[in-house]
């Protein structure tokens, strides 16, 4: 667990690491290549290890060499197993259907189950890869997949909650060796499937419109490895802007790219937050007040969801009244009554919340769900006045690289301690007194509530 002591301005210079939903998928896809595979910039993280541990299930080697790049070459193509046991501790894992499907003909992964952050299906994926002529069924919780050799074919991808990161990600990297042209309407536009379309191309993939709503993919029969720099994270990136800014700081943000954080930068300069872009590095001031705002997480170029939280902890402290919709996860709020712990006024109805701001957070105990509330819950405590304990910090391992060590050298004070009792600290701990139950004193005490019965207080019988 973490215990944060809150109330100090975030100044200096940090940097982003490589994007996770970038990192991923690029490592699944390593699944087509000839060759080895090099990566640069694929953050050191606990679902990277996990997917690290998928791969190697299924034929691959993966290293992570000294300078920090991750190789992967294939040593079995015989294996099309991705079990439960490892697809449950992340989701993500189930990128590896397309690229299987596409490369070996054949696919058998788990279905991951459920979320923290709500439904989460992978109906859109299984539309897309039956459309290039995949045979799929579900069995035992596992979706069995299996085709001789996949068509190219029209498919809308679009869902009631708008595109799928990974469901484009799973369709493009089968359609690649589908013979034909491929046409993926309602694809997403979200950097990451770009990063991957750049890698794919760079194989010798032909895939056209990245980044619009229409992809064009043209079937080929092989793909040969390369090297490839993972874009960086611009949910890390939002996470350190949002900091700078609750914790009345200025920071420098390092390795960012400004236009995968329009929607982000641009609320957060309606809500009075300074932020000044040099190519590839912001500098955010926080203002005096932060103002209210009302915010749609969508997808991109809207504002992620991945940003929701933080960005909810954030309008916990401006001034007015702020709306929070999620429209891509209309029941990703578990962050909230743990905000309210710590003194935050919101109320949620529905796929939004309502946040009537407050002056100053207070320390408090709080647990984290998933991966970006955590990150909301840390921002607050650094935000907050006195100490916080967050517990369940595993949550946050999964996705930010040594979050709390960038902060704690731009002047946060976190320390990571085994979640014991004794590891609590004083000042959250009841004083005696606080303890004690309530003293009763018989001379001037009033009368103890009578309960009186209907005709007693006079109030109509109901017949
Ligand atoms: N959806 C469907 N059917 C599908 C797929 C998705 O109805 O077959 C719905 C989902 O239930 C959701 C919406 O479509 O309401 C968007 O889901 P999407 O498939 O785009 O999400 P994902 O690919 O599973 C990725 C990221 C998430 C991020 C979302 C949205 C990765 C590994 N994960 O998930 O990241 O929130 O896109 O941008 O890329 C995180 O990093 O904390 C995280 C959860």
């Amino acid at each position: 667990m973490f215990v944060v002591r809150g109330g100090r301005p975030l100044r200096g210079r940090v940097s982003v690491s490589g994007a996770k939903n970038a990192a991923l998928p690029i490592m699944a896809a390593a699944l087509v290549a000839n060759g080895t595979s090099v990566l640069h910039g694929v953050p050191d993280l606990v679902d990277v290890t996990t997917l690290s541990s998928v791969l190697r299930s299924l034929g691959m080697n993966v290293d992570r060499r000294p300078d920090g790049a991750i190789a992967l070459s294939t040593c079995d193509e015989q294996r099309c197993l991705a079990d439960y046991e490892l697809v449950r501790r992340m989701r993500a894992s189930v990128c590896v259907l397309g690229p299987l499907l596409g490369r070996r003909g054949r696919a058998c992964v788990s279905l991951p189950g459920g979320c923290n952050i709500g439904h989460r299906p992978i109906d859109l994926h299984l539309k897309g890869l039956r459309a290039l002529g995949a045979k799929i069924t579900i069995d035992r919780g596992y979706v069995f997949a299996r085709v001789d050799r996949l068509v190219g074919a029209d498919i809308y991808l679009g869902g009631s909650f708008g595109s799928t990161v990974t469901g484009t990600c799973n369709v493009m990297c089968a359609a690649v060796f589908a013979k034909g042209i491929t046409t993926i309407s309602a694809a997403a536009c979200e950097p990451e499937v770009v990063d991957l379309g750049n890698y794919l191309n760079a194989m010798g993939a032909k895939i056209e419109g990245l980044g619009t709503p229409l992809l064009r993919i043209e079937g080929v029969d092989d793909l040969n490895a390369v090297e490839h720099t993972v874009i960086p994270d611009r949910i890390e990136a939002a996470t350190m802007l949002i900091a700078a800014a609750m914790t009345g700081g200025r920071l420098q943000v390092d390795n960012l790219v400004p236009a995968h954080l329009a929607g982000v930068i641009d609320a957060l300069r309606m809500m009075g937050v300074m932020i000044e872009i040099h190519d590839h590095t912001a500098i955010v001031t926080a203002p005096d007040t932060l103002r209210a705002l009302d915010i749609t997480a969508l997808p991109y170029p809207g504002i992620p969801t991945d940003v929701q939280a933080q960005f909810t902890a954030l309008l916990s402290i401006a001034e007015g009244i702020s709306v929070v919709t999620d429209k891509v996860f209309p029941d990703r709020f578990m962050h909230i009554p743990e905000l309210m712990r710590m003194g935050a006024n919101v109320r949620r109805e529905g796929a939004c919340s309502i946040i009537a701001g407050i002056k100053t957070l207070s320390g408090a105990c709080v647990m984290a769900s998933d991966l970006r509330a955590s990150a909301a819950l840390l921002l607050a405590a650094l935000a907050a006045d006195g100490e916080s304990v967050i517990r369940r910090v595993y949550h946050l391992d999964r996705g930010y690289e040594r979050l709390e060590l960038k902060f704690n050298k731009v002047g946060a004070d976190i320390a990571r301690v085994v979640d014991q009792p004794e590891t609590m600290p004083a000042s959250l701990q009841l004083s005696e007194e606080e303890q004690q139950p309530l003293a009763v004193d018989s001379s001037d005490s009033p009368p103890p509530p009578k309960f009186l019965s209907r005709r007693e207080s006079g109030q109509p019988k109901f017949k």
